[in-house]
């Protein structure tokens, strides 16, 4: 083994991804295999008699909703259901969450469904322990006050909010993305159902696969890497590697791969808690913002462009995880984005060479660009936009 393996950072041991298993998680207790919704109930019921739902219209039609409330019920957890979230959730959704909570007296809160609601519920949280506004806890550590025990069920493979103690919340009249964390905001417990992303639309899981895929890179390069942090990462990216091709079509992938994919995307979730994130997520916030175009197919069109943009910096990292190094990674993802269907260029989106100077001001100022292993400012990031037109 060569001596750059021998120094990579060491990768957490954790069971097969077809397996049933449970166990801590870096702080979180993980109960992991297919089928395990059914769960619901006990897992909540150890944490409070009364809960709070968040969920969204999708996981309603999914009828995944319906099975978290007969588990719960079956438990004996009484149920208020908050089942408005919508995708990129808004102060707006918070504020909603907030005022189905205060129906009745809630003891604990479920989250059910992708990023969104995990997010949504986070917020909702913070705001029904703490009042005030969710500005109030733009950055870490601002409740004062103790926060609710909280359950996650993740039914999509993607932004590993299941293993954060942030919440991503866009304000309702900008949509500018507030990243409000606190330790007490992450799930005490989190289920990991491989066959809850069986009904996750094709399009939607192939952007969340290229969102975890871009959370284990850009997660490994970044200033703020610590070892713990690039373990998660390379564990993360080993397991959803040979998973992604899969993304597209969560409904016919093996039971295997849905496994690799959730818990490849909840370990590079992880990773982010200490490593913060780099260029990729800098420039595909205003592409959101300004465009709507979902979150992972905005860092999707951008992630090959920062990855070679980075190598001069950090192409011994990028070697610990495709030993040909940056530049083949980067056209791995490249084909990997052909292949799950994803746009390629701005333009397909809509976005003209005329607007990339008011993006390219609005990146430079995301606080993600920070912990990018290269430095990037407001002409570097014109450059990543052009590069990507
Ligand atoms: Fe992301």
């Amino acid at each position: 083994m060569s001596q750059l393996l021998d120094s990579a950072p060491r990768e957490p041991a954790l069971p097969p991804p077809d397996a049933s298993w449970e166990r801590d998680v870096g702080g979180i207790r993980v109960v992991f295999g297919a089928g395990r919704l059914s769960e619901a109930g006990a897992l909540a019921a150890r944490l409070g008699g009364r809960a709070l739902l968040v969920t969204d219209p999708g996981l309603v039609a999914s009828g995944h909703a319906a099975a978290a409330l007969a588990a719960l019920d079956a438990a004996g957890v009484e149920v208020e259901t908050f089942a408005g979230v919508s995708p990129n959730p808004t102060t707006r959704d918070v504020e909603a969450g907030v005022a189905a909570a205060r129906r009745r007296p809630v003891e604990l809160i479920v989250a059910l469904g992708g990023g969104s609601a995990m997010d949504c519920a986070k917020g909702i949280n913070f705001l029904l322990t703490n009042g005030g506004r969710m500005e109030d806890y733009r950055g870490f550590g601002k409740a004062a006050r103790p926060l609710l025990p909280a359950l996650g069920i993740p039914s999509t493979a993607g932004t590993g909010s299941d293993a954060q103690s942030y919440a991503l919340i866009s304000q309702a009249t900008t949509h500018r993305k507030m990243a409000c964390g606190d330790p007490q905001a992450r799930f005490r417990t989190v289920i990991l159902d491989p066959e809850l992303l069986t009904t996750v639309p094709p399009r939607v899981a192939a952007a969340a696969a290229m969102d975890a895929l871009s959370h284990a890179l850009e997660s490994h390069v970044t200033s703020a890497r610590t070892p713990a942090s690039a373990a998660r990462s390379l564990a993360a990216f080993r397991l959803l590697e040979p998973a992604l091709a899969a993304a597209a079509e969560p409904a016919v992938a093996s039971p295997a791969d849905r496994g690799r994919l959730l818990l490849g995307a909840h370990l590079a979730g992880a990773a982010i808690e200490a490593s913060m994130l780099g260029a990729t997520h800098a420039a595909a916030n205003p592409l959101t913002a300004r465009f709507g175009v979902p979150h992972g197919e905005a860092v999707g069109l951008l992630l090959p462009a920062v990855i070679r943009y980075n190598a001069p910096a950090a192409e011994a990292l990028y070697r610990e995880l495709w030993p040909a190094g940056g530049a083949a990674l980067a056209a791995w993802v490249e084909r990997l984005r052909r292949e799950l269907g994803l746009p390629a260029r701005l333009a397909e989106l809509g976005v003209a060479p005329a607007q990339l100077p008011a993006l390219a001001a609005e990146a430079s100022a995301e606080w993600t660009g920070r912990y990018n292993p290269r430095p990037v400012d407001r002409r570097a990031c014109e450059e990543l936009y052009a590069s990507a037109l």
